[in-house]
């Protein structure tokens, strides 16, 4: 087994080496059909890559051929045959993002030049995950959300990993560094624009926001740049408010709603979230607790 030497800060700064074990992610041999899932993600890349390509016809295609293969050649005339009954005809035309709406389309500050363009790919990432063939399926899954990231974010760098059900409100709005990991279940609002450094990592069901209402008109909206420096952690089902900056290296603890800034390397806890401890790695010199007191 591997080991890894931690310091431990305690209260009143004692410190403490314990030894822990590190559990690095092991690599699986490829399956079976490793091949056959190759050459699909090889083909939805070439489709993507050529701007001139209708996105909701490479989206319809591939979610036909996924769910009603039977109808993946003849969709044009199976949508409209009577024959059919209408929940399976809209079945069909559901794979088809133009004849969908989604939740952003309504908001106001939608710009629909740049939403159109982005909408089939959102329409296949959301849509895949919920078929057998996504979801769960880690190596596929993270594969086909890395290739569609790039296409819909302003921005997004090397290794991005999202896993199942992770949900945004533009995407166009993301500005996403390297190696950044997303799990499952997130709420990624760039309503106001979400800026992500270096290996920030958001764990499961946590929500990201950018807009934010008027206690007193619901319509009065205001969106605001939420920010995740280099190396931010936001853990399980926490709560990023919108236009918050979390500092290099800061973390939100599991349940907590961050509704201020969380300065670098601090720990922040609870709700309203407050600074618990600095992490040991710090860079500047002595730590100081009176600035960090624990609520
Ligand atoms: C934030 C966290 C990392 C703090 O861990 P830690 O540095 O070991 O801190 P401690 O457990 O010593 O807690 C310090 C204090 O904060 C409190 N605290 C810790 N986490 C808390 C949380 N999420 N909410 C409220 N209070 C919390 C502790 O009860 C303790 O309070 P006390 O001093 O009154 O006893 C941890 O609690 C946490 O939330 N982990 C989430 C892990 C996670 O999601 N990982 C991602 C996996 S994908």
């Amino acid at each position: 087994m591997l080991y890894c030497r931690v310091v431990y800060l305690s209260g009143n700064l004692t410190t403490e080496e314990l030894a822990m074990p590190l559990f690095p992610l092991r690599k699986l041999p490829a399956t079976p059909i490793s091949g056959v899932a190759d050459e699909l993600l090889a083909t939805l890349e070439d489709a993507i890559a050529d701007e001139n390509t209708d996105r909701n016809r490479i989206c319809r295609t591939l979610l036909c051929q996924i769910l009603y293969p039977e109808y993946a050649e003849n969709w044009d005339t199976a949508v409209e045959d009577a024959k059919l009954p209408a929940a399976t005809r809209l079945a069909l035309a559901s794979l088809d993002p133009r004849n969908v709406t989604l939740e952003p389309e309504y908001y106001a500050e939608c710009d629909d030049s740049r939403f159109q363009l982005v909408k089939p790919l959102l329409w296949l990432w959301y849509s895949f995950d919920r078929t057998p063939l996504g979801g769960q399926n880690v190596d596929l899954g993270v594969r086909l959300r890395r290739l569609l990231a790039p296409k819909i974010f302003k921005r997004c760098g090397r290794n991005f990993k999202a896993f199942q059900h992770v949900e945004f409100s533009f995407g166009y709005n993301m500005e996403v560094g390297d190696d950044v990991v997303v799990h499952r279940h997130v709420l990624l609002d760039d309503r106001g624009g979400l800026v992500l450094g270096d290996k920030v990592s958001i764990s499961d069901y946590a929500n990201i926001y950018s807009h934010t209402h008027s206690i007193v008109d619901q319509k009065d909206v205001t969106d605001a740049v939420t920010r995740l420096d280099d190396g931010v952690r936001i853990t399980y089902h926490a709560t990023v408010l919108a236009g918050v900056h979390v500092g290099e290296e800061g973390m939100v603890g599991a349940v907590a709603v961050a509704t201020k800034d969380v300065r670098p390397y601090h720990v922040n806890v609870g709700i309203p979230a407050k600074s618990v401890r600095v992490k040991p790695n710090a860079p500047t010199g002595p730590v100081n607790l009176t600035a960090i007191k624990p609520r």
